[in-house]
């Protein structure tokens, strides 16, 4: 079995080191942005290129005689690769970019799920001029959030309170939003607490992952600016200490709802990974967005503790028989820390020099924004590595990764409170304080 994954990253990684471990005799190849060495270990071969050219991926997949290709990053789907390997009869997890706008076009998203009624789809409105954003803003009095349409990485969502003090710093938003030529969101601000739950899919049937939670903001304590996530844990049970049962519950209702609806609105199967974002609010589970790929990082814990064969998965996937398979996980808390570079990430430093020397043999270790050359490893600017700790509570998995990633040196910081007992009594608190509000 031959199999491509597109991406250098640790989800990548992750994926990588997922497939390694499959029973099937698996030859793993790679197209990156920069020298992986922890997928490089693993590799047949290796090719730093473009993840968003189809032609060259197809071309790669083809002199690789690859069996199937797995896509990591939502660039990749968004310019089409799934849509080029499947003219070329060359089967792929991941969906096609009809099926990708899932997560690449918001004003999509909302409006399909709003129309089919989906469950816990927040107020929203889709403008592309000012005319009748002051109006829907003095609406919502509990708060509101505006979001630009297209692919930001995060950076184009803005929150009231938070990074908008007032109305004039939202209708700024808006004009410089109008001004690049980007439709935008207003929509209701919801309060609780974040979670993702990623699913497999073949287009009808769902397994579903544990449910993870990403710490995104920069600093310990959850201050300072949104990141593509510092770190992330699940716990044993495949819940998350602050949810309750009926929570999981509606999130997985809401994959399937969405999944039923966007396989009917594109008239064909989606194929990969659907990854809810939600809010557990006092009023149940809401809909933040969804992603059509895995998270990174909440990929590393979710396939640190798959016990089904990985390869079988994406076989069953391809073939549209996923109802025929149970997935199963091992019951442990996980917790994932990055390390990311100096200044990120606003101005990560590029190039710094990166020691791991120092880790005991063993440790699971993600590598990500990390080049390999000459025998050292310099930053990319990107999040630099990920370490994992799998243990039976959340705490105890939190002490491992806190002393694998003490034992690399270099110019990068991590934020030691992901998994932190503090921390997971601070999102029971806010829980329990909007539930006996209701
Ligand atoms: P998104 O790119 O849509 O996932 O939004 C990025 C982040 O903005 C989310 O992870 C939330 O922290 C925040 N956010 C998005 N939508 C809302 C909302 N309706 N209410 C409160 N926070 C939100
Ligand atoms: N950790 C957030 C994402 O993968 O989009």
């Amino acid at each position: 079995m031959r199999v491509l994954i597109i991406g250098s990253g640790g989800r990548e990684h992750a994926i990588a080191k997922a497939l390694d471990r499959s029973r099937h005799d698996v030859e793993i190849y790679c197209i990156g942005l920069s020298h992986n060495p922890g997928i490089f270990a693993l590799c047949n071969e290796y090719r730093v290129g473009s993840l968003t050219s189809p032609a060259e991926i197809v071309e790669s997949a083809k002199a690789w005689r690859c069996d199937f290709v797995l896509i990591g990053p939502e660039a990749s789907l968004e310019c089409g690769v799934a849509d080029a390997l499947e003219s070329a009869a060359i089967p792929c997890i991941g969906p096609k970019r009809k099926l990708a706008k899932i997560e690449t076009s918001k004003s999509f998203a909302r409006q399909l799920l709003f129309a089919s009624s989906v469950p816990g789809i927040p107020r929203f409105q889709v403008f592309s001029d000012l005319h009748g954003v002051s109006d829907l803003l003095a609406d919502l009095t509990d708060g509101y959030v505006i979001k630009a349409d297209g692919l930001m990485s995060g950076k184009g969502v803005k929150v009231s309170g938070d990074h908008l003090p007032d109305t004039s710093a939202a209708l700024r938003y808006c004009e410089e939003l109008i001004a690049a030529g980007s439709a935008f969101l207003i929509e209701e601000k919801l309060q609780g607490v974040e979670f993702s739950l990623m699913s497999f899919t073949d287009g009808t049937t769902l397994a579903h992952m544990p449910a993870v939670q990403d710490y995104k903001r920069a600093f310990v304590g959850d201050s300072g600016p949104n990141t593509g996530g510092m770190g992330s844990i699940s716990d044993a049970d495949q819940s998350l200490p602050f949810l309750a049962a009926s929570d999981i519950e509606h999130a997985k209702a809401i994959n399937e709802a969405s999944l039923k609806i966007l396989c009917e609105y594109a008239g064909e199967p989606y194929t990969g990974i659907l990854y809810g974002g939600f809010m557990a609010t006092r009023d149940g589970v809401k809909l933040i967005e969804y992603n059509a790929r895995f998270g990174d990082p909440e990929s590393i814990n979710a396939l640190a503790v798959l016990q089904t064969d990985f390869i079988d998965i994406c076989q069953h996937i391809i073939d549209g028989t996923l109802s025929r398979l149970p997935v199963r996980f091992e019951r442990c808390a996980t917790v994932c820390t990055y390390g990311v570079p100096e200044g990120y990430p606003y101005s990560p430093l590029k190039g710094g020099i990166i020691d791991v020397s120092l880790l005991p043999a063993g440790a699971d270790v993600y590598f990500a924004g990390v080049d390999e050359r000459d025998g050292m490893l310099y930053t990319t600017g990107s999040r630099t590595l990920a370490v994992l700790g799998k243990a039976p509570t959340i705490p105890q998995a939190a002490a491992i990764a806190e002393r694998l990633i003490a034992a690399i040196s270099g110019p990068i910081f991590h934020r030691e409170d992901i998994g932190s007992e503090q921390l997971l009594k601070k999102r029971i608190e806010t829980m329990n304080s909007l539930r006996s509000k209701v």
